[in-house]
């Protein structure tokens, strides 16, 4: 029992040193992408943002069928027909994610209507543009329910089959507010927060099943509606991404097994500077980016 202790301990830090090196090597060399061909992808929030362009980049990249949920069907039947144009089939659903109920019924259509999903991705999410004390009660529960609870129903509405299949992938579109919040959307950032502990809990969960992986993506500001209208101090210094970039992004993670993707990867700086720099400096780098003021200088998209 000892000696396997200390096996278990010296063989630790060769592991760790080993996938730093593969992690290297990946990063040099150009690595394997898996195919989308046979894969059916169901987006939440695919009729615009974002998940729009996710719905055009699958399609683009070779997925078999597309399934778009959301709350609007103008935009969901726009983004469908151009997918059903360009070769694909698309299908699309009214479903709110904050409902389960609704969530666990339009699960069942799907899979009778269109087939099993491999791939979901849980993109759905609204921002409240007020601070804590001027939110009312409501809309701060909405944005949990939405950006958070949404996802614990539709994973467990499609998970199990994919395990099943021992063929799956569940995917989460975050942000780097997750790590990093700031005020003025404090619901905004508890909610990517907790979906983020949501995420990292289920990729260490799903290890040991074969076939079934997640990635979850942190972007920056990205040029949608959902932060339409914020004035950053320096626009030219931290530009917007554009949603096709993050769809592009998102999409070759999918591909590449991938299970954390920071957009731009500069982000991972900041990421690191949190964790050793004192409180006082820390706000000093908030200060000069002017994060502090700018989530005031919007609306929400709720
Ligand atoms: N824009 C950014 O700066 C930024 C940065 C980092 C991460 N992100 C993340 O990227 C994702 C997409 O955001 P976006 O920028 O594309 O925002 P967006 O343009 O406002 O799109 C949000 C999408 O979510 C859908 N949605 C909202 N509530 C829903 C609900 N209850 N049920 C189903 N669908 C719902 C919306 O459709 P309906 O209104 O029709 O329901 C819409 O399709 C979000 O998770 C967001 O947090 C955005």
């Amino acid at each position: 029992m000892y000696l396997k202790a200390v096996g278990a301990v010296i063989l630790l830090p060769i592991q760790i040193l080993y996938y730093i090196i593969k992690a290297g090597v990946c990063f040099l060399l150009p690595s394997k992408r898996k195919s989308l061909t046979g894969e059916v992808v169901l987006i939440t929030g695919g009729g615009r943002g974002i998940g729009r362009h996710l719905a055009k980049e699958f399609a683009k990249q070779g997925a078999k069928k597309l399934i778009l949920w959301g709350r609007t069907e103008k935009c969901l039947k726009e983004t469908c027909e151009e997918i059903n144009l360009s070769g694909t089939e698309c299908h699309y659903f009214l479903c709110d994610v904050a409902n389960r109920e609704e969530v666990y019924k339009q699960a069942k259509v799907v899979r009778e209507k269109v087939g099993d999903v491999t791939i979901l991705v849980n993109n759905a999410a609204v921002v409240h543009g007020k601070s804590l004390i001027d939110s009312d009660d409501d809309a701060l529960l909405k944005s949990q329910h939405i950006n958070t609870m949404g996802q614990f129903w539709t994973t467990k509405a499609f998970l199990p089959r994919m395990l099943e299949l021992q063929n799956g992938h569940v995917v989460c579109v975050n942000s780097i507010l997750s790590q990093s919040p700031i005020p003025g959307a404090i619901d905004y950032c508890t909610s990517k927060a907790s979906s983020l502990a949501f995420m990292e809990s289920l990729t260490l969960g799903l290890l040991d099943c074969p076939g079934v992986s997640c990635t979850t993506v942190l972007p920056f500001h990205t040029n949608t509606e959902m932060f339409q209208g914020m004035r950053v101090r320096f626009p030219k210094l931290f530009p917007p991404l554009k949603p096709e970039v993050v769809a592009h992004r998102t999409v070759d993670a999918v591909r590449t097994n991938t299970a954390f993707v920071h957009l731009p990867w500069t982000m991972h700086a900041l990421v690191i500077l949190k964790s050793i720099l004192p409180q006082s400096a820390l706000e000093e780098i908030h200060k000069f980016s002017g994060s502090y003021t700018c989530m005031n200088t919007f609306k929400g998209r709720t």
